[in-house]
């Protein structure tokens, strides 16, 4: 079920990640989907650029597919496989490398380094609209208002847990995006 017609790069990113989460993680399949809908949500904010963020929705979490684990990062695994085995575009290689305020993650994780030299930022535009789109959707995709989605990942993991401690600190980071793209949103309504 294709979410947009037309050419471009969403129904190819989304046979890939298909591919690679439908069988292996079939929830993480279904949160990626939601995001790809909200993605196609912002087509009044993001014009032609919205197949581009379809796109990096169906990648973003490609990184969990148990067969290109590396170094356990999902969004520096998933970039990597972005770039190095399939040779996609730069810019849905970046954009899945810093979804959703990664960065704080890296730096829990010491591949800070890793992730900011090989992958820049996209234009800010387009990193805040794949993080509203991932903290918009839960783990069964279903749409979540952010901070039910920032409860829930805080209780599936646990306090301790090092994506608990990443997501507290990335929390203004998170909130400044969707915020951000809710303006957006209704400034065009
Ligand atoms: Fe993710």
């Amino acid at each position: 079920m294709p979410i947009v017609g037309g050419v471009g790069q969403a129904e190819w990113a989304r046979d890939l990640a298909e591919d690679l989460l439908a069988t292996a993680l079939p929830r993480r399949w279904a949160h990626t989907q939601g995001v790809a809908q909200r993605a196609a949500s912002l087509t009044p904010v993001l014009g032609e650029e919205t197949d581009t963020l379809i796109a990096a929705a169906y990648l973003h979490d490609i990184g969990y597919a148990p067969n290109l684990v590396e170094t356990g990062f999902h969004p520096l695994d998933g970039a990597r496989y972005l770039r190095d085995v399939i040779k996609a575009d730069d810019r849905l290689c970046r954009l899945v490398a810093h979804h959703s305020c990664a960065v704080n993650e890296a730096l829990n994780r010491n591949l800070f380094e890793a992730l900011t030299s090989e992958f820049d930022e996209e234009r800010p535009e387009l990193v805040e609209a794949l993080t509203y789109c991932d903290m918009t959707t839960g783990p069964d995709g279903i749409h979540l208002d952010v901070t039910e989605r920032l409860a829930e990942i805080h209780s599936r993991y646990g306090p301790e847990h090092l994506v608990s401690r990443s997501i507290t600190t990335s929390t203004p980071c998170i909130l400044a995006a969707v915020r951000s793209v809710e303006a957006a949103l209704s400034a065009r309504a």
